[in-house]
């Protein structure tokens, strides 16, 4: 299938690895021209070039933390003047805030703001009066299941997420006149080092001995009885950003195998 998207020009923040880097990497095998983020410089760079080395594409980096204002600035600046406007805004960068209530700090809250539900506001505010411009425009917002089914384990993460799916959806409404579509994925439990770097808390929060069976208690709870792979994220978001999506707008698509059993 043709996804009518060679020569755009895409943002894709946090994807030094994980699911950012293999979107990227999906946008460059469609043609699209990449520009992507992270805040370790060495990681970005490797990744960079790793990304290019596959797939001949037009990649480019710029290292941002995306909790900081003036860096999102910079990384916006940067790729509307090296790919001459960006077309395709991909709001990944971010981690999970885990812990229950009786754990969770102001502080440890308004990073997770910060990082996510700011983080991705301000992108979105900086690239939306070019995409009205050239009336196209697509946002891609990396949610979390948490958001829509609460779990007292993932607290601070379903605070931030349920405001992202508000925003999501209501920017969708204002944005649809320009032609600028926003719409959400909610990954569940995805293999990536985000997994690694809460294996251990899963693990006690689930009461078992090795982290083995914490992933296995994990994905018995998915329809498909197993995590998820990076490139079935990027499959679906690079899809969303297709001219083969162009009359969707504002949903929050679960990318969980399965894992929510509610009905949206
Ligand atoms: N994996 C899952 O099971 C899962 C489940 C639900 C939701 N999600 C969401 O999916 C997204 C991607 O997750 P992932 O599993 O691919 O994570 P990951 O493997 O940890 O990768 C995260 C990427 O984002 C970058 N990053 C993190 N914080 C950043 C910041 N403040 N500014 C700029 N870059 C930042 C990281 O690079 P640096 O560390 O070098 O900055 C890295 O490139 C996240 O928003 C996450 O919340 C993931």
């Amino acid at each position: 299938m043709d996804l009518g998207i060679k020569g755009k020009a895409a943002v894709v923040t946090g994807a030094s690895r994980g699911i950012g880097r293999e979107t990227a990497r999906q946008f460059l095998e469609e043609g699209v021209r990449v520009m992507i983020c992270g805040r370790n410089a060495e990681t970005l760079e490797r990744t960079r070039a790793e990304l290019a080395q596959q797939t001949g594409g037009e990649v480019h980096a710029v290292v941002a933390d995306m909790t900081k204002p003036a860096d999102i600035a910079r990384l916006i600046d940067t790729a509307t003047q090296k790919l001459g406007g960006v077309d395709i805004l991909i709001n990944n960068a971010g981690q999970m805030y885990s812990g229950r209530f009786a754990v969770m700090t102001d502080e440890g809250l308004k990073e997770q703001l910060e990082t996510k539900l700011f983080g991705f506001l301000r992108a979105i505010r900086l690239v939306y009066p070019q995409m009205k411009a050239r009336r196209w425009g697509r946002i891609v917002n990396l949610i979390g299941g948490a958001g829509k089914e609460p779990d007292p384990y993932m607290f601070g993460s379903g605070i931030t997420n349920s405001g992202l799916l508000n925003i999501t959806k209501s920017l969708s409404t204002e944005f649809g006149e320009d032609n600028v579509l926003v719409n959400a994925v909610c990954p569940g439990w995805v293999a990536t080092n985000l997994w690694q770097r809460n294996a251990q808390g899963l693990q006690e929060e689930l009461g078992v001995k090795s982290e083995e069976e914490a992933r296995r208690l994990a994905a018995r709870k998915n329809a498909l009885g197993r995590f998820g792979k990076p490139e079935e994220l990027a499959n679906a978001i690079v899809f969303l950003c297709s001219e083969r999506a162009s009359y969707i707008t504002g949903v929050s698509l679960n990318l969980d195998g399965g894992r929510l059993k509610g009905l949206w």
